[in-house]
């Protein structure tokens, strides 16, 4: 599974509790507070969300993690995509 092996599980969890970055049950659907540029937005997290989060981790911070950067990740649109239909499963 993509998500094992790209090693998302180093800072994302599924259990609900934040490690490094958010974790990832639950979050599809739902709105989250992020910056762009300094300003605040906000966000609904969607394939689009999460591709462009993939895609250029330093657009948008997510409001409570700006500590620690998310790192770049290399994936192929096909992975990403088993990411997002995986993030989705998570309840
Ligand atoms: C080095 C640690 C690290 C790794 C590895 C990592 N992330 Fe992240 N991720 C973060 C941090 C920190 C944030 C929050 C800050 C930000 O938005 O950049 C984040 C944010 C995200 C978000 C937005 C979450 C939200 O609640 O809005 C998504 C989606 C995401 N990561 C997906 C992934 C995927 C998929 C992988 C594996 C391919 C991955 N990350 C690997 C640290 C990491």
């Amino acid at each position: 599974m993509v998500y094992n092996l790209k090693g998302c599980m180093a800072c994302h969890k599924t259990d609900g509790t934040s490690e490094i970055g958010p974790a990832f049950n639950n979050i599809y659907g739902s709105k989250v507070n992020v910056k762009e540029d300094g300003n605040a937005k906000e966000m609904v997290v969607d394939d689009d969300y999460i591709t462009m989060s993939i895609r250029e981790p330093q657009k948008q911070i997510v409001v409570g993690f700006e500590k620690t950067p998310m790192a770049q990740m290399n994936l192929t649109d096909n992975e990403i995509k088993q990411v997002i239909s995986y993030i989705k499963s998570l309840k």
